[in-house]
């Protein structure tokens, strides 16, 4: 096992779902781990849906202690996070946050997240982005891409190396500057900002124009009947 910062840190060879592995590490030292996996073969997704895997794609998951008046905030700060790194590989690429915390490539889906609760306040925040090649999947519900499709040399590892520099970077400012600066960074990424979408939840959905967040780091949409707040679901682009 190694430390990098305050996260201790293991990259194991296969694994069902690092979601469930870095619980296992964290029973053993009782401090924020992060676990990769070279293989990943039941991945989770959002919503009960499946994270197909290709290999050579970064499967991460992070565990740690968030006060929880402070959740909202880290799903917006990892999906930052995750923006950053691809903005690193991709500076000249259009690179976006689909809300909650998709980050999409030139409008198609290259990463995503998954947050399930842990034990007292702690939070497994998952991470999956297509590195190496963009899987095959049947009907998918968005575009997939990844960044080997855009040509860039990297792996893994290094992606991962980069994506604890970033979260950490994000999460001191968000202590610094707070959660009003984050959402501002958020909000400049926003893939349909703005714009009509429709939101779908638990097969029902409703349409409105994307306004921003709010400062618990829920959806705000304004719709015929007003202003909603989201908490959870799928954001498709409306007409
Ligand atoms: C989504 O877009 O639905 C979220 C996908 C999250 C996938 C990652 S891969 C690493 C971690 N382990 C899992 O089982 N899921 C997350």
């Amino acid at each position: 096992m190694e430390k990098i910062g305050k996260w201790f840190y293991e990259d194991l060879p296969e694994v069902l779902s690092t979601n469930d592995s870095v619980l296992e590490l964290l029973k053993k030292v009782n401090a924020p781990c992060v676990v990769s996996a070279a293989v990943q073969t039941k991945g989770r997704g959002r919503l009960g849906r499946t994270w197909t895997a290709s290999n050579g794609n970064l499967f991460v998951s992070f565990v740690y202690e968030i006060e929880p008046q402070r959740v909202g905030h880290y799903a917006i700060i990892s999906a930052m996070a995750v923006l950053n790194v691809v903005r690193f590989f991709l500076p000249h690429q259009k690179v976006q946050i689909k809300w909650p915390n998709d980050v999409l490539l030139e409008g198609k889906k290259v990463s995503g997240i998954l947050f399930e609760k842990g034990p007292e306040n702690y939070w497994v925040m998952g991470i999956g982005i297509n590195v190496a090649a963009t899987p095959k999947v049947e009907n998918p519900l968005y575009e997939i891409t990844s960044l080997a499709d855009f040509n860039v040399q990297t792996n893994r590892l290094k992606v991962l190396e980069k994506l604890i520099y970033e979260f950490d970077s994000l999460e001191k400012t968000y202590f610094k500057s707070g959660f009003g600066l984050i959402k501002s960074l958020w909000l400049d990424k926003a893939y349909n900002r703005d714009k009509k979408v429709v939101i779908r939840q638990n097969g029902t959905e409703f349409k409105g124009v994307l306004l921003g967040l709010d400062d618990k780091g829920a959806l705000l949409i304004e719709t015929k009947d007003g202003i909603k707040e989201v908490l959870a679901g799928d954001l498709f682009e409306g007409k």
